[in-house]
């Protein structure tokens, strides 16, 4: 299907294609396929240039809970606009990033009492490293050296993040002399999440391996970090709650401090309010970003609790101090949006919402789950995911064949925004998607799947 841009977008385009370097992308690819104009968004809903009205599957990168546009949200923006658009954080406070932390705390952990404030997800965990390793030396533990973190994690892009996400990959390998050290183990999935066949998670065979890593490893660790139940980018490989609670029973052993980065399962998409609250553990760290203003502004935090607070308090010539600060810290325009997000989670029934979201798109998935192209569908609250394979061989697409790229751009002229990464397709909706909704667009991955 050719879908014409009017003619003032495709003078822009070549602006952009002349000056704009893209993230993710492999800018010759762009010479071919050109991106894409978005002019608008409306709901759960992107409006591209071109007149094509598309269902944003992954929530505008994994952000997007209410829809997009909601007036509450944008309400909130304007009032705060005209009141404070931005001043610094260091020496100075304002009612936002107060109510902010006022409206989050109770939701949280109660040993989570401290919030530092930055601007993205690499950002929380860069904090949260930073934090965790100035505590250990401040407690005489100058040994610890080195990180702890799961095969195929992924915590953001600057380098201390790339340092703790995995290695071995096309990601992040060729930066590997300028990284964090880091000690790493894989961590099965878990087989009850997928929609049929509940194979034994072989527990206990993990769990001995978390004591072998830890055993290893656990005198020369600062932290260990982890998405708690689903490593997204990895390829939405979901993880078994038993696991991480081994992890934070070795960390514990070896006073070593757990980092929970939920930049990703945050807000609902596990279908509770963090993914934490199904796994029974307490982090010294937790990492919010993306959900945390609907995507609207940039904002993140790092909680840690009083514990590790208090290593850094002394006074200033005792050098304790955490130095560390971005110019957008807090900004209170991304605070007062957060503060509206969170105030739909409590004045609507956003969570039953979700729960009912998550039980259409599982029971979607079944459905799917005999496609002939489709291997191990499964799902975790409002996250869906599956591999793709070649029918005739059973075996996932070679690479060259960029066979997620070609389905995303094509399912694009169905009216449907998914990304798959690399042969893993998933849906990740904004939690506000009506459930008759996720059903016609799992039908359409039925057909484009055909
Ligand atoms: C679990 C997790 N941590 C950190 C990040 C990095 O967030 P940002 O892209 O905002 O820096 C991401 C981004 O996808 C993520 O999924």
């Amino acid at each position: 299907m050719t879908h014409l841009l009017p003619s003032e977008w495709s003078d822009r385009v070549a602006f952009d294609l002349a000056h704009v370097w893209h993230p993710f992308t492999q800018m010759k690819e762009h010479l071919e396929e050109p991106p894409i104009p978005v002019v608008g968004a409306e709901g759960v809903d992107l409006l591209l240039g071109d007149g094509r009205r598309v269902f944003d599957g992954i929530s505008s990168w994994w952000c997007n809970l209410h829809g997009h546009g909601h007036p509450r949200i944008l309400g909130a923006l304007e009032r705060q606009g005209a009141k404070l658009d931005h001043v610094m954080f260091a020496g100075f406070t304002h009612e936002p990033a107060l109510e902010l932390v006022a409206r989050l705390r109770p939701r949280l952990p109660k040993a989570l009492t401290r919030c530092f404030f930055s601007d993205n997800g690499s950002t929380a965990v860069e904090v949260a490293l930073k934090m965790a390793f100035q505590a250990q030396i401040q407690q005489g533990r100058a040994n610890r050296t080195r990180f702890g973190a799961l095969r195929e994690g992924y915590h953001g892009d600057t380098l201390g993040a790339v340092g703790v996400g995995e290695l071995d990959n096309w990601l992040t390998g060729v930066f590997r002399p300028l990284l964090l050290h880091c000690d790493r183990f894989a961590v099965p999935e878990d087989p009850r999440r997928e929609v049929v066949g509940e194979a034994d998670a072989s527990l206990d065979t993990a769990r001995a391996g978390v004591k072998a890593f830890f055993e290893a490893h656990g005198e020369t660790m600062a932290a260990f970090v982890a998405e708690p139940l689903v490593q997204g980018a990895g390829g939405m490989r979901f993880w078994a709650p038993e696991i991480l609670q081994e992890i934070r029973s070795q960390c514990d052993r070896f006073d070593i401090y757990l980092i929970l980065d939920e930049v990703m399962t945050g807000f609902g998409r596990t279908g509770t309010f963090l993914a934490l609250d199904q796994c029974g553990v307490v982090p010294d760290f937790l990492c919010l970003s993306k959900g945390l203003t609907n995507g609207t502004l940039p904002l993140s935090l790092t909680w840690t609790t009083d514990a590790v607070y208090q290593h850094f308090w002394g006074d200033y010539t005792q050098w304790r101090t955490f130095f560390h600060g971005h110019t957008f810290t807090a900004n209170p325009l991304a605070c007062a949006v957060a503060c509206a997000s969170l105030s739909l989670f409590d004045e609507e029934p956003v969570m039953a919402r979700a729960q009912a979201l998550a039980a259409t798109m599982r029971k979607g998935w079944e459905g799917l789950s005999g496609h002939p192209a489709v291997r191990r569908a499964r799902t975790l609250g409002c996250i869906a995911a599956c591999q793709i394979v070649d029918p005739a061989t059973g075996q996932p697409h070679p690479v060259e064949e960029r066979f997620g790229w070609a389905f995303h751009r094509r399912a694009l002229d169905h009216g449907l925004l998914v990304r798959p990464m690399g042969d893993c397709l998933y849906l990740m909706p904004p939690l506000a998607t009506p459930p008759a909704r996720v059903q016609e667009v799992i039908e359409t991955l039925a057909k484009l799947l055909d």
